[in-house]
């Protein structure tokens, strides 16, 4: 079965085939990235134009590179939520008119569930496992007990992981996305230079919050400034990316030990980090557990993903009406559309 995949939740506009949920035949990315950057983090209003004047070329493109017509593709699957509203909708609507007009079934697809299926396009893995789910806008632990059958263990109470990075990056004077910075600059600075607080959630183990990191590190910097005194960019990028990542892992590795997982799985945008993947290695290596991790080609966002788990939504019955809308935000393990 050939999937035609279509996302456009934030700033990527991405098509692309995949067969049978795992095999890639095209993936095409176009991405407003580069204007974002002139205002610290995305607008939403730039994103949804580029998303309008790019995507009948993005997925004509993506059919041309699987060898493929219309006719060849079984179904369209599309991101319809959460994201962008503004973005979504170039997407949802752009498939829903390539649906009727071709008469090829339409399945809508959680953003977060595509994440995960990034997965499948490198490795055999199947559910169940536990999956940690870090993007720019959400910080998830997922039991993921199969294809199509989710169930949220733990979640952020304020800001992403990623979101924190990128507002810390920021204030630190660094190039936005500030995640991919804080990443690049990290191995010049001194990880320990800085401690911060170790935030927990009461009564909610699974559960993060990263707001009051971000603050920390941003009154760090603040202070700094107001004294007139230099602190070492790299030592503070280094330090709060050693605690974001410290966080992430203690967290995910409690959830695992008490349900009993000993399969893990990392996704999302923010599963490109370098720390992220080393200390999630060193973590599964000492349990004697398994980790799956995207390629990087995949941990941010794209509509290989979207295609891989619209396969599998196809597979289980799910298809979407043609008055289908997009929601900016709605739970993964309770679908709406
Ligand atoms: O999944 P994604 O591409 O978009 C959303 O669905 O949000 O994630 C984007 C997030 C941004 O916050 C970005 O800073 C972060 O992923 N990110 C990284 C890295 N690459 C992307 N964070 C840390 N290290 C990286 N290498
Ligand atoms: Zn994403």
């Amino acid at each position: 079965m050939k999937i035609l995949g279509i996302e456009s939740s934030c700033d990527e506009t991405a098509a692309s085939v995949v067969e049978d949920g795992r095999r890639v035949l095209s993936n095409v990315i176009a991405t407003s990235l580069e204007e974002h950057k002139l205002y610290g983090g995305v607008v939403p209003e730039i994103a949804s134009r580029r998303h309008a004047e790019s995507i009948s070329g993005v997925v004509e493109e993506a059919l041309r590179q699987a060898g493929c017509t219309a006719s060849d593709i079984d179904a369209i699957a599309v991101t319809y939520a959460p994201g962008l509203i503004g973005s979504l909708l170039v997407g949802v609507n752009f498939a829903k008119g390539l649906s009727v007009a071709t008469d090829i079934p339409l399945v809508p697809v959680h953003h977060l569930r595509g994440h995960i299926a990034s997965n499948y396009l490198s490795s055999d893995i199947e559910p169940p496992f536990l999956c940690l789910v870090v993007s720019g806008g959400h910080s998830h632990i997922v039991a993921v007990k199969s294809y199509t059958d989710f169930e949220v263990i733990g979640k952020t109470r304020d800001d992403a992981a990623g979101e924190a990075l990128d507002k810390a990056g920021r204030t630190m004077g660094l190039e936005y996305p500030g995640g991919v910075s804080i990443d690049k600059l990290s191995p010049s600075g001194d990880e320990n230079a800085f401690t911060f607080p170790k935030p927990k959630v009461h009564d909610a183990p699974y559960d993060y919050s990263f707001s009051g990191l971000k603050t920390a590190v941003i009154n760090i910097i603040h202070n700094s400034n107001q004294k007139g005194e230099s602190i070492c960019i790299a030592d503070l990028a280094a330090s709060f990316q050693k605690s974001v990542v410290d966080c992430l892992i203690s967290n995910f590795e409690s959830a695992a030990e008490n349900f009993g997982y000993n399969k893990l799985v990392i996704a999302g945008g923010v599963s490109a980090n370098s720390k992220l993947r080393s200390q999630a290695e060193k973590m599964c290596k000492s349990h004697g557990w398994s980790l799956c991790l995207p390629e990087l080609k995949y941990c941010g966002d794209n509509a290989a993903m979207i295609a891989s788990q619209g396969y599998y939504e196809y597979k289980s019955g799910v298809r979407a009406q043609e008055n289908l809308n997009a929601y900016a935000t709605m739970p993964l393990d309770d679908l709406q559309y």
